[in-house]
């Protein structure tokens, strides 16, 4: 399959779970009308006093918009999300009329944003499960690095590699049969959603549409942003997770292995 069919295939995934999207609608309207935000912890230290620098935070992978919402309330001027999956999007436009906020909603594969967007990002944001879903990460550095001003600001805040790697209703570490392989290269084919992240929608798993992951290291990462012209400033691994991945996990011993990162980058002057 090429990239372009793949990330189509994940396209139709993402516009049935947009259902679960649909259902909160109303209370995460009521969360950010109340100036809420819906950052992780280590989130907070890379996103302070936006509003002294951030006029134009543009967020890949916006899903249904309640976390470019929040970097609207945490101070941006004007947010714009860029997402392939036009339910989810219309979800995001529900929240910022209610809102009145300055938010603008892009319909497209990451990358393929489009380019009246080039050159205008103070900040870049991404992550929370977004990385895995794009074939082509130097593509995706590329993108970034083009829709940066030059100065601008690049922070993602994403799951970190490791911790996908394990089977998620196990009680210990325990590598997961498909999953389970940190160098892998294929994408990874699968149908359906975690009982904690979205569910089974009503349906068994084998009328969900088939989706596709693939596993970036942290190396993968970091050298596609370096390799794309922008200057890495920070990398911070956390015990943070940002859902309830192992849910039959101790939480203590969750934490003893990195699960999210933080990676700030700047395009050059
Ligand atoms: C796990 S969500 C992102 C996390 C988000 N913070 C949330 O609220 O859940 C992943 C998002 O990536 C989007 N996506 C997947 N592949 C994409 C692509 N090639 N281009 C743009 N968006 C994509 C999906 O539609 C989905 O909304």
């Amino acid at each position: 399959m090429r990239i372009e069919e793949i990330h189509q295939a994940n396209r139709a995934g993402w516009n049935e779970g947009a259902q679960a999207y649909e259902d909160d609608l109303q209370e995460r309207i009521e969360f950010l009308r109340g100036g809420g935000t819906n950052f992780c912890p280590p989130e907070y230290a890379y996103l302070k006093n936006l509003k002294s620098w951030c006029r134009r935070a543009i967020h890949l992978q916006c899903a249904g918009g309640t976390d470019t919402l929040s970097l609207w309330n945490l101070g941006a001027h004007e947010v714009v999300g860029v997402d392939i999956s036009e339910r989810m999007l219309a979800v995001a436009a529900q929240k910022s009329e209610a809102l009145g906020a300055k938010a603008r909603w892009v319909h497209s594969d990451v990358l393929e944003t489009p380019h009246d967007l080039d050159d205008t990002a103070d900040l870049v944001y991404t992550g929370r499960g977004a990385l895995c879903w794009i074939m082509d990460i130097e593509a995706w550095a590329g993108v970034v690095f083009r829709l940066l001003k030059p100065g601008g600001r690049l922070y993602i805040f994403e799951g970190h590699p490791v911790a996908n790697l394990w089977s998620l209703e196990a009680d210990h570490f325990e590598l997961d049969p498909d999953y389970g392989d940190y160098f892998n290269k294929e994408p990874l084919a699968d149908a359906g959603w975690p009982d904690t992240y979205i569910g089974d929608l009503g349906r068994p798993k084998a009328e969900h549409a088939t989706k596709y992951e693939r596993q970036w290291t942290l190396g993968d990462v970091v050298n596609a942003v370096i390799g794309a012209g922008m200057t890495v400033k920070r990398l911070e691994e956390h015990p943070d997770s940002f859902w309830n991945s192992q849910p039959n996990m101790n939480p203590d011993l969750l934490r003893r292995l990195p699960q999210t990162f933080s990676l700030v980058a700047v395009r050059p002057l």
